[in-house]
């Protein structure tokens, strides 16, 4: 099959979170089954110095405007690669916001992408099976490929399929937007994920759990009709994980390599964080969060949790993520509290995040919601065995302790009690090594490929093609 995968983020491009790593992984299982897949995204500021091949120009109109746009092509580990370049809505440092606030002009400069992509195939003869976007920053190209159906041939075997990675993220913008990004008149404001939804052959989300919970609200966020709407196409797939770049007997980013049943080596990536980040050695757990630090990660219940838990236990916890300021200032003061005891690093940090998956003992994410959640995944492959809130795609990959073969821990309500139970739970369980060696071992033998997300993923795409 012909595939163009229109995403704004790639692992090893940009990355804010999941997203890019799923976009990658998938293509790159894609590729590897033989379709001919081109992924396009937008040419940010920090792409500027990425070495670009051929390049052609196309230009297109939105709205009143008449704009223009370099694609530049570029192959990434066998993965052939177009960046839509227009320095006034992309040459920005950071994808979608400015570190508070989103762009103001964020549905233009998405709009804009999903219509240049459409007139470089026109331009190039290009003509894609399926045209697959990811998230409200792709969503409109549904409709904008309807529109050109509906003006000649060129794309009529074409058909638009969504996948929607965050179902909190719809970009809701003012009616006025409208008549810009060429839609028709919306009184109650236009909702650029909505768009995705109503204009998508086939649509799915990254589990089957969180499928099933965007069908009723509040989990839905208002859309929980429309996706009872369209659920006969309408799918869970769980994403996988890139073994070749997460695996703990080759991650380049670790000082020692591991895997079961010679764990010297997890010992030693250990010991490093601890010498790195301010934690004694002494023989306690030490827990990890890797996080974007928003409401979504589960931090309305998580710091005071940690607030009673800290002062009761000898544990260590490490902590590194960017985000929401009242959540950072509140992690700052609880490292400085607890200092010696707790560490939190705000940055954002590839490397640091493979060597703090694979030194924790206990790998944190108490998500009030996760479409699939992908750092529980690679915990389990690193023996950091995961505290998750029952929710999405976390419980449809960690299997709780005490159950038979439970690889993790797990807690239901969102709240700060409940949460604390799982600490202590945590706590506990490090005294009994035989057991948590045991969940260790089940988790780190689980196999989450992108093989299996790749045969749902064609399916899909075969019965959008028969539509
Ligand atoms: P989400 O996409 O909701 O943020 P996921 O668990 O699916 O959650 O994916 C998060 C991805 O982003 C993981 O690859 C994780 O390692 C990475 N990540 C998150 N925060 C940071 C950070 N501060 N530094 C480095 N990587 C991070
Ligand atoms: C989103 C979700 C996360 C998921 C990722 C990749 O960022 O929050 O749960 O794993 O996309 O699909």
């Amino acid at each position: 099959m012909r595939i163009l995968m229109l995403c704004s983020e790639y692992e090893g491009l940009i990355k804010t979170g999941g997203l890019a790593d799923a976009c990658r992984g998938l293509t790159k299982a894609l590729v590897e089954a033989g379709h001919e897949v081109l992924v396009m995204l937008p040419r940010y500021a920090s792409l500027y110095e990425t070495p670009t091949e051929a390049w052609q120009s196309v230009y297109l109109t939105l709205g009143e405007r008449t704009l223009g746009c370099a694609v530049r092509h570029l192959t990434l580990d066998g993965v052939a690669i177009a960046l839509v370049e227009h320095h006034e809505f992309f040459q920005r440092l950071r994808p979608y916001d400015d570190g508070d606030q989103g762009y103001g002009d964020n549905p233009l400069r998405f709009a804009f992408f999903c219509k240049a992509a459409l007139a470089w195939c026109r331009e190039q003869h290009f003509c894609p099976d399926i045209i697959h976007g990811h998230d409200w920053q792709t969503a409109l190209a549904g409709v904008y490929l309807q529109q050109e159906q509906a003006q000649d041939d060129f794309f009529a075997q074409s058909r638009f399929v969504f996948t929607i990675h965050n179902g909190a993220y719809q970009e809701v913008v003012h009616p006025d937007w409208a008549a810009q990004l060429e839609l028709p008149p919306e009184p109650a404001g236009v909702n650029l994920l909505q768009h995705g939804v109503e204009s998508a052959s086939k649509l799915n989300t990254v589990s089957q759990g969180y499928r099933d919970e965007l069908l009723t609200e509040p989990s839905g966020m208002g859309l929980a009709a429309l996706y009872q709407s369209r659920q006969p196409d309408f799918s869970g797939i769980l994403n996988g994980c890139d073994y070749s770049l997460w695996h703990p007997a080759q991650d380049r980013h670790l000082v020692a390599h591991y895997d079961w049943p010679d764990l010297t080596g997890k010992a030693d990536c250990k010991a490093w964080l601890r010498q790195h980040h301010q934690l004694p050695e002494k023989s306690v757990p030490l827990f990890v969060a890797v996080s974007r630090i928003t409401g979504q990660k589960g931090f309305d219940y998580l710091l005071p949790a940690l607030e009673q838990w800290l002062p009761t236990t000898e544990s260590q916890l490490l902590i590194m993520g960017t985000g929401e300021r009242r959540y950072t200032q509140a992690l700052f003061e609880l490292a400085a509290r607890f200092k010696g005891q707790m560490s939190f690093v705000m940055g954002f940090d590839e490397s640091l995040a493979h060597k703090i998956e694979a030194g924790g003992d206990y790998f944190l994410m108490p998500s009030l919601f996760e479409p699939c959640g992908l750092n529980q995944i690679y915990s389990l492959r690193y023996g950091t065995v995961p505290i998750v809130r029952a929710t999405g795609g976390l419980k449809d990959t960690v299997v709780p302790y005490p159950a038979k073969g439970s690889t993790g821990i797990h807690f239901n309500e969102p709240c700060a009690e409940a949460l604390l139970g799982a600490l202590q739970q945590a706590d506990e369980l490090y005294r009994q090594p035989r057991q948590l060696t045991a969940m260790q071992q089940r988790g780190m033998a689980q196999q989450f490929s992108w093989q299996q997300a790749r045969q749902a993923y064609e399916a899909m795409y075969q019965a959008a093609l028969a539509d």
